[in-house]
């Protein structure tokens, strides 16, 4: 009888031959089976050693895995090389041709990037207070749950909690660590600063990003911008906020739109506003946006509480003063009538080429 191995030669040839004939890592990942797998000429040929005489049996079944053997290198092999000319592909693909830039002469497919619509706003914003006789600072993203919470009034368990739910850092600290869901804390920061190196009053307004756990959607981001404002010093009144919200609102939006004050609630102040101004949209008129009031809330305000006051170690028989917050976004998207926020975020160049 002939060896079932006979042909073994010519057939190991036959599938190195197919194994260097591949061109895609594709290709190879579906022949596999037939070269050195299960579909393979050596797995048919495992199968006939059994007919063999057992003395054969050895010698046939090692001639046979190292045949298999060979190919298996060689699969591996032109494995690597298919996968090293893929990358180069992919690479050659996405190279950017600089060949025809020259410096001084931007050709017309390069464009020059420019501050985003939020940093934009942020900065108008500014230069608002700014003319006003207010001082731009700036907090910390990351915050303690002293800052962003216990020294503004809202103790542990506090319902308005509930309110300014946020992402959680467990640094395995003693301290509750979180990112800060609005800029109310960097009060706490300057009242402090203040008090320790003896410079009130303060005049002062704080833009800057927070963060809340809330999902997006046309009015709300995760991620988002405020401006808090804060005022010590001494004979302040709730006239002064009030004048100061409307010669802001009149400054920033136009003449033809007014703020005005509602009673509202926030642990911090006392009393406590909300502030709400003229629908941009509608101009007061009443519009689906406003829901037909004529008018848009854009955040809060009120008179420095006593415990807050208390909590930096602020003599409330001496400094009195008032605080305000609101969104930095929300602005942008009232001046330019983004009907949806998540528009902030996407980074998509259609938008954000409208603003440059
Ligand atoms: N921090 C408040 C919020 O995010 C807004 C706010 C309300 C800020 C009243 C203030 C204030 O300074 O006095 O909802």
């Amino acid at each position: 009888m002939t060896s079932p191995l006979a042909d073994l030669a010519a057939q190991t040839k036959d599938v190195l031959d197919q194994v260097s004939a591949l061109s895609s890592l594709d290709e190879l990942r579906e022949r596999e089976p037939f070269l050195t797998g299960k579909r393979s000429p050596f797995a048919s040929l495992q199968k006939t050693l059994g007919a063999l005489a057992p003395e054969d049996r050895a010698g046939a079944g090692a001639e046979l895995q190292e045949a298999r053997r060979t190919v298996e290198v060689a699969l591996e092999q032109r494995r690597v090389e298919l996968a090293r000319a893929a990358r180069e592909e992919v690479l050659a693909a996405d190279r950017l041709d600089l060949g025809d830039v020259v410096v001084g002469d931007v050709p017309a497919t390069l464009t020059v990037g420019h501050p985003s619509l939020v940093a934009l706003t942020q900065r108008s914003l500014e230069d608002v207070f700014v003319a006003m006789g207010f001082r731009v600072a700036e907090g910390p993203e990351v915050e303690s749950d002293w800052y962003n919470f216990e020294a503004l009034n809202i103790p542990p368990a506090h319902p308005a909690r509930g309110l300014w739910d946020t992402f959680y850092v467990d640094l395995g600290e003693p301290e509750t660590v979180l990112l800060r869901t609005h800029t109310s804390p960097t009060q706490i920061h300057l009242m402090e600063e203040a008090v320790a190196t003896g410079s009130l009053p303060i005049h002062s307004v704080m833009p800057g990003r927070c963060y809340r756990r809330d999902t997006p959607d046309a009015r709300h981001l995760y991620s988002f911008h405020q401006i808090e404002g804060l005022v010590v010093d001494r004979g302040i009144t709730f006239a002064d906020l009030a004048g100061v919200i409307e010669t802001f609102t009149r400054a920033y939006f136009g003449p033809d739109i007014a703020s005005r004050l509602r009673p509202g609630y926030f642990p911090f102040t006392e009393p406590s506003a909300e502030f709400e101004v003229t629908c941009t949209i509608c101009r007061g008129s009443g519009c689906r946006t406003c829901s037909h009031t004529g008018w848009i809330e854009l955040g809060g305000c009120g008179m420095l509480d006593p415990a807050v006051l208390d909590a930096v170690g602020i003599d409330g028989e001496v400094w009195s003063g008032f605080a305000f917050g609101f969104g930095i976004d929300r602005c942008a998207q009232m001046r330019h009538e983004v009907s949806d926020m998540r528009a902030l975020i996407e980074n998509d160049a259609r938008f954000l080429e409208q603003f440059s």
